[in-house]
């Protein structure tokens, strides 16, 4: 990049100037605004506070998953009911976190309940065996997502892992293409501001997410391909959804190679009946799962086609090994399908998913002419605050975060009993009341009426 001339940043004409002098003024507002909000959540959770400052002393920052640190300190949750969280200090908030899409049935839904608690009763925790149940579960997520064959893990982590080991055995093949932006698991991030963690670093390649041209030189121009990775919207990398030409050309790209196509539908799967691939029309080669699909307990998933999952059926002799204590645990197994046959139905699906489109729609509208955007698909979406207002977001790069506008939106709207994830997403819980969604948007546009001169965008 070309060093930045003193000169370039210097205001030039009384225009200038006070364009110059009107940005520093909003620049102090937020400031102001932004230590005032964190003073009031301060005063407001000492024991959050308390117990941050003990949790430091057995954890690195107090903490084993690194998504749930905030500055100054995390709000240490104390239970949940339904769809609502109460935290130490004793505060009710409405769930938006959603556990990132696993918490679809909320905290007490009374079909998981009878599901765990006639597990622990009638069937034992743990039986060291193969059981009737992850045959039952298999066999309705494969004829819920039209997978051939399918096996179980106990993360999406550990989906994406075995999924990338299939398709390296099937096609011989190492290298992987990737979207900047992509997260498809702890050790598999790419891009947006999270620094990399990756275990294979030289096997990847990184193509332009919504971009087709990006997309085909990565693919059709990488010798030795064994597979695309991509989601049909990047959840992590903030809810970006995909465009239907983008991930149809990623899908014929790697056919035209031989590279198997994996669509990670880890978050997205939960979008329709079946799947985010059913809405675009894809039929993916293998698919990644977990989250909400093991009941509220640790779970993954990876399947598609029978001839390359076959690389891991041990009555063969050269087989991939696939291990795994608790992938078919037997809680996981009874709450999933308990969820999913009894609670998740296709309907259910849908209709709640079109209360999530509504609810976006209207989050979108109020949003105009701010910094704020609203992205998403369904009951996932994300809050967006750039600095050049943008409203239409198709990739990370596109994303200038305003992070002091956005963690003034988090400290404002926890005041308000919302409870979000730091960097934005928001994934609804099956029962959430609407008119808890209504009086959020009404949150949202109060905020965006308060803080003004400091949102609004010049458009
Ligand atoms: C798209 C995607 N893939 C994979 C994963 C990893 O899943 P897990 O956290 O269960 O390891 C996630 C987690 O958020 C995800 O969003």
């Amino acid at each position: 990049m070309a060093p930045i001339a003193l000169a370039d940043t210097l205001p030039k004409t009384p225009a200038d100037v006070k364009a110059k002098a009107a940005t520093t003024g909003s620049e102090s507002a937020l400031k102001a605004a932004l230590s005032a909000a964190q003073a009031r959540f301060e005063a407001a959770n000492p024991k959050s506070q308390k117990q941050h400052e003990v949790a430091v002393k057995s954890l690195p920052g107090g903490n084993t998953r690194s998504l749930l640190h905030t500055s100054p300190f995390p709000l240490s949750m104390k239970c949940g009911k339904g769809p609502y969280v109460f935290d130490e200090d004793g505060h009710k908030y409405l769930d938006f976190v959603g556990e990132l899409t696993a918490g679809i049935y909320g905290h007490s839904h009374p079909v998981i309940r009878e599901a765990i608690v006639s597990t622990f009763d009638h069937v034992g925790l743990n039986l060291g065996s193969t059981i009737v149940q992850e045959e039952r579960h298999a066999a309705l997520i494969r004829q819920r997502f039209n997978l051939e064959s399918i096996r179980f893990t106990n993360s999406g982590t550990e989906a994406t892992m075995h999924a990338l080991a299939a398709a390296r055995r099937f096609t011989s093949h190492r290298k992987v293409v990737v979207f900047n932006g992509g997260y498809h698991g702890a050790v598999f991030s790419f891009g947006s501001g999270v620094a990399p963690n990756n275990v294979d670093l030289d096997d990847w390649v990184l193509g332009k997410y919504n971009d087709i041209t990006s997309a085909r030189n990565a693919i059709e121009g990488t010798r030795g391909l064994a597979a695309v990775l991509v989601e049909g919207m990047q959840g992590a990398g903030g809810c970006i959804p995909a465009t239907q030409e983008f991930m149809l050309a990623v899908q014929e790209s790697a056919k035209k190679v031989g590279a198997v196509f994996i669509l990670d539908e880890v978050m997205t799967s939960r979008l329709a009946p079946g799947g985010l691939q059913s809405i675009l029309g894809l039929k993916p080669d293998m698919t990644t799962f977990g989250k909400y699909l093991g009941g509220g307990f640790a779970f993954g998933a990876f399947g598609g086609r029978a001839d390359i999952m076959s690389v891991y059926d041990p009555r063969n002799k050269d087989a991939l090994a696939h291990s795994g204590t608790f992938n078919n645990n037997t809680m996981t197994m009874h709450a999933g399908y308990a969820g999913l046959s009894k609670v998740l139905t296709p309907e259910v699906n849908v209709e709640f998913n079109a209360m999530g489109d509504v609810f976006l729609e209207k989050l979108k509208r109020i949003t105009k002419g701010t910094k704020c955007c609203f992205t998403g698909r369904g009951a996932v979406l994300a809050v967006h605050f750039t600095h050049q207002g943008a409203q239409d977001i198709r990739c990370v790069e596109e994303v200038d975060e305003d992070w002091d506008l956005k963690d003034l939106f988090w400290f404002e709207m926890l005041e308000e009993g919302y409870w979000i994830t730091r960097r934005g997403s928001i994934a609804l819980i099956l029962e959430t009341p609407q008119e808890e969604l209504d009086r959020f948007v009404d949150c949202v546009g109060a905020f965006l009426e308060k803080h003004r001169s400091i949102v609004a965008t010049s458009a």
